[in-house]
């Protein structure tokens, strides 16, 4: 197969019409419906996906007596906004059948797992296993999710895509490194992965997600994949103009390339889009997990970074690196929690408990409704103690303690509405325990531990608990 170089080219149009998107990434035991119809409330135009779901799971889910299992697996988290459906699986015949089951809930967007190394499986029946053979295992379950597509979607209008990494490695010692020569990274890493991207293009996949470290099949942990090999965003910025170099004769990858990986800040997200303006966007995993009230500031983000002002915005600085420093460009893109993020971070907490309240009593249990509220808790305790500590200069233009405070007052007493938390003294000592006793201790020891990963991997001092409940 003929791929179009994949050198880049420099300058071209700003992608898709303009509009830069940013998505929260697919993370397993986070994005539930419950973390989307939360995160919904803060950003309208936040592109959201769910947790990586196997078809197996969801087979069996049809299979139940009732169909109340399949709609908890499968209901979207919010009638608005674009949401994303995320399958992992290797074989076309599964794979489609769950396609067929999913469609009816809506999702905007149906996504093949390429990049999970699926360590506890030995790397092997999904995820970045379909990068081993090249790409055409992957078009071919593709293929199969767009004839169902087709089939069973009305009129189509769902989107298929994939997400994967920028190549693979079976163990730690097949890692690239960093210094590899221009050369080796063309013939390992750029002209495999723009070959297996046109495959899945030429199978009908509209979209690619490219997470951009290797992964190592065995020998890593899942969190240690996405930490310890190398990060390569010029990989996926040659991605976006493989395209335009392309002659008639060339495949194509996926029109539209969102990076993911290492994107901890808005700075980080605005550099990256200043570096490749065809880039369609950017997606973020550990960081809106990490603060996920950032997200208040997503839409303001996007409009100020979806235009030519970029430019006028940034430094004229061409640094490759995702590493965040306190620069000019890092305070352009701050977005200080002051009384008016925490009258929306308290609106919008009521909302998702009313909304969530009645949903508990229909699905029995609010355990799983009370896991936002707890990772939003967590963010604004770590924001109150860094904020208090720093001395009133420092604090200029960052986040407002009395701000903070209010909207962590305001997020308490809705999350103790939800838990049935009695009025009078100490209710929010008491909410807190009723959070924690309803998350459970195991997924709030495991909320710790994703927390304490996202501020190693953002490179933050871990200020406070960075915990998952009081
Ligand atoms: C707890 C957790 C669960 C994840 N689950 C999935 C998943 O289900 N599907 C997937 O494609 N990636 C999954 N990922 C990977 C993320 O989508 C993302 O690719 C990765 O975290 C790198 O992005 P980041 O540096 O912005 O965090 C998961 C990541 C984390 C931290």
């Amino acid at each position: 197969m003929r791929v179009a170089s994949v050198r880049a080219s420099a300058g071209g149009a700003v992608a898709s019409g303009g509009r830069r998107e940013f998505h929260v990434a697919p993370m397993r035991d986070y994005t539930d419906r419950h973390l989307r119809r939360f995160t919904r409330l803060l950003s309208r135009e936040a592109v959201l996906w769910s947790e990586m779901e196997k078809p197996r799971a969801i087979l069996k889910a049809a299979d139940a007596s009732s169909s109340s299992k399949l709609d908890r697996l499968l209901r979207r988290g919010s009638d608005e906004g674009y949401e994303v459906f995320q399958i992992g699986g290797n074989d076309p015949a599964t794979v489609a059948e769950a396609t067929r089951l999913v469609l009816p809930y809506g999702y905007d967007e149906l996504n093949l797992n390429c990049g999970c190394p699926a360590v506890a499986s030995g790397g092997g029946d999904y995820g970045a296993s379909l990068m081993r053979d090249g790409g055409d295992d992957a078009a071919r379950v593709v293929e199969a999710m767009v004839r169902q597509v087709t089939k069973h979607g009305g009129d189509a209008h769902t989107k298929i895509s994939v997400k994967c990494r920028v190549g693979i490695a079976e163990t730690l010692g097949d890692v690239l490194s960093k210094d590899a020569s221009a050369e080796e990274v063309r013939e390992r890493l750029a002209e495999p992965l723009a070959s297996f991207l046109a495959k899945c293009a030429d199978a009908g996949a509209s979209s690619a997600v490219v997470h951009c470290r290797q992964a190592v099949m065995s020998g890593l942990s899942p969190s240690k994949n996405r930490g310890v090999p190398p990060l390569r965003p010029e990989l996926v910025f040659e991605l976006c103009s493989v395209n335009a170099n392309a002659s008639s004769k060339d495949h194509r990858v996926p029109s539209k390339v969102i990076l993911n990986g290492g994107v901890s800040s808005f700075a980080d997200a605005a550099r990256i889009f200043r570096r490749c303006p065809n880039l369609a966007g950017a997606q973020a995993g550990r960081w809106p997990l990490l603060r996920p009230f950032d997200a208040l500031h997503v839409d303001a983000f996007l409009a100020m970074t979806s235009s030519d002002e970029l430019e006028c915005l940034l430094e004229s600085r061409t640094s490759a690196s995702l590493a965040s420093h306190r620069s000019a460009e890092t305070e352009r893109f701050e977005f200080p929690f002051d009384r008016r993020a925490a009258a929306r971070a308290a609106a919008a907490a009521e909302t998702y408990a009313i909304r969530s309240a009645a949903e508990s009593r229909r699905d029995a249990g609010a355990g799983a409704a009370a896991r936002p509220l707890a990772l939003a808790i967590a963010d604004l305790d770590d924001r109150l103690e860094a904020s208090r500590a720093s001395d009133h200069r420092e604090r200029e233009g960052r986040d407002d303690p009395d701000a903070l405070a209010g909207a962590l007052d305001g997020v308490l007493g809705v999350c103790g509405d939800l838990l049935g938390v009695d009025g009078g003294t100490d209710r929010a000592k008491r909410t807190r325990k009723a959070l924690a006793k309803a998350v459970g201790k195991k997924v709030g020891g495991k909320q710790r531990g994703t927390r304490a990963e996202a501020a190693e991997a953002a490179g933050r001092v871990a200020s406070g608990r960075c915990g998952g409940v009081g």
